[in-house]
């Protein structure tokens, strides 16, 4: 019987696709679950056939560069792959997959989770609550914005963006997005489209991010554009943490401009900025869009089924 190829788990995956791997495959496991540094990254490089990383380990083009050619394919547990070098990898010969569509409906959920919190004071509500500090009750009390029938603009029309359109629908919402190219009129489902950002800002009172950081969209929520949304408007990030400048939104929250934010990224991860701490309208969750059991077991399996393709000889369906 052919050996079977060796793979490694830099992160502790779903307890079904770590028995689904190791049905197949060799596997190496990172009981710690620590984040797979550069120096690990390579060492092993040496040892394994394939990878299965996270977005917390970093294919720079430095580590790329000093990957051994043993290591022929790196099928990501995730659908963010920013944290690859991709023209780094491709020519260096490595495959490189990702897992695109079985986390968008729980990421969307969280995203509205986000807005919600944002725009009804979860946290000081909680706060209140947990501390014994709630005395008191009156019609100004703890009043936010109403999120039922109110302007969406949705940057970022893909997967997850249209399932957050679609949830939104539930809440009424007047959903227009910017994406760089236009959707079909079946996935629009009556989104209004806009060819450029600046025309939709200005329309945006509830914002949400949904495109990949790439070097165009760093920091694209800057002090300008944020400025061009209406004020009293929620900006809420579930894509990532580059795609907003952390000042810029502070300033915003500081002054008013942004009655509140709801993020699940930051551009330093873990930890997040500590200055959005002091802030309790700034809604803020760990990175955990994609984090519920049945989206984890399917983003696992999806890593897989591209890996048995590849050792199969077939194109991985989601090879980049
Ligand atoms: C993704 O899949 O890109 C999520 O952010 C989790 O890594």
């Amino acid at each position: 019987m052919a050996e079977k190829p060796v793979l490694w788990l830099p992160r502790r995956v779903s307890d079904a696709t770590v028995a689904r791997a190791r049905r197949d495959y060799e596997v190496i496991l990172n009981e710690a679950d620590t984040p797979g540094t550069a120096d690990e990254i390579i060492l092993m490089s040496a040892s394994v056939d394939a990878m299965m990383p996270c977005h917390s380990e970093h294919f720079t083009a430095e580590v790329v560069s000093r990957l051994d050619p043993r290591l022929k394919i790196v099928a990501n547990h995730s659908v963010g792959v920013d944290h690859c070098d991709l023209p780094a990898l491709s020519a260096k010969g490595i495959a490189v997959t990702n897992t695109p569509d079985v986390l968008s409906d729980a990421t969307a959920e969280l995203a509205m989770l986000l807005m919600l919190g944002a725009a009804r004071h979860a946290v000081r509500g909680d706060r209140l609550m947990r501390t014994g500090e709630w005395d008191s009750w009156s019609p100004s009390f703890m009043v936010g914005t109403q999120v039922t029938g109110a302007r969406l603009g949705i940057v970022g029309m893909g997967r997850v963006g249209q399932a957050f359109a679609a949830k939104a629908r539930g809440f009424d919402m007047e959903v227009h997005y910017f994406n760089r190219t236009r959707l079909s009129p079946d996935q629009e489902n009556g989104a209004i489209y806009h060819e450029s950002i600046d025309s939709l800002l200005p329309l945006a009172e509830f914002l949400s991010l949904h495109c990949p950081a790439t070097p165009e969209t760093v920091d694209l929520m800057n002090a300008e554009r944020i400025a061009a949304l209406p004020d009293g408007a929620v900006l809420v990030n579930s894509a990532r943490g580059a795609l907003v400048n952390e000042n810029a939104l502070l300033h915003a929250i500081e002054t008013r401009k942004l009655a509140a934010a709801g993020l699940d990224c930051f551009k330093t991860e873990p930890g997040g900025n500590p200055n959005f701490a002091t802030h309790e309208n700034i809604f803020m969750l760990p990175h955990i869009g994609s984090a519920t059991s049945k989206t984890r077991d399917a983003m696992g399996f999806r890593a897989l089924d591209n890996l048995d393709a590849f050792f199969a000889g077939k194109t991985p369906r989601d090879l980049l």
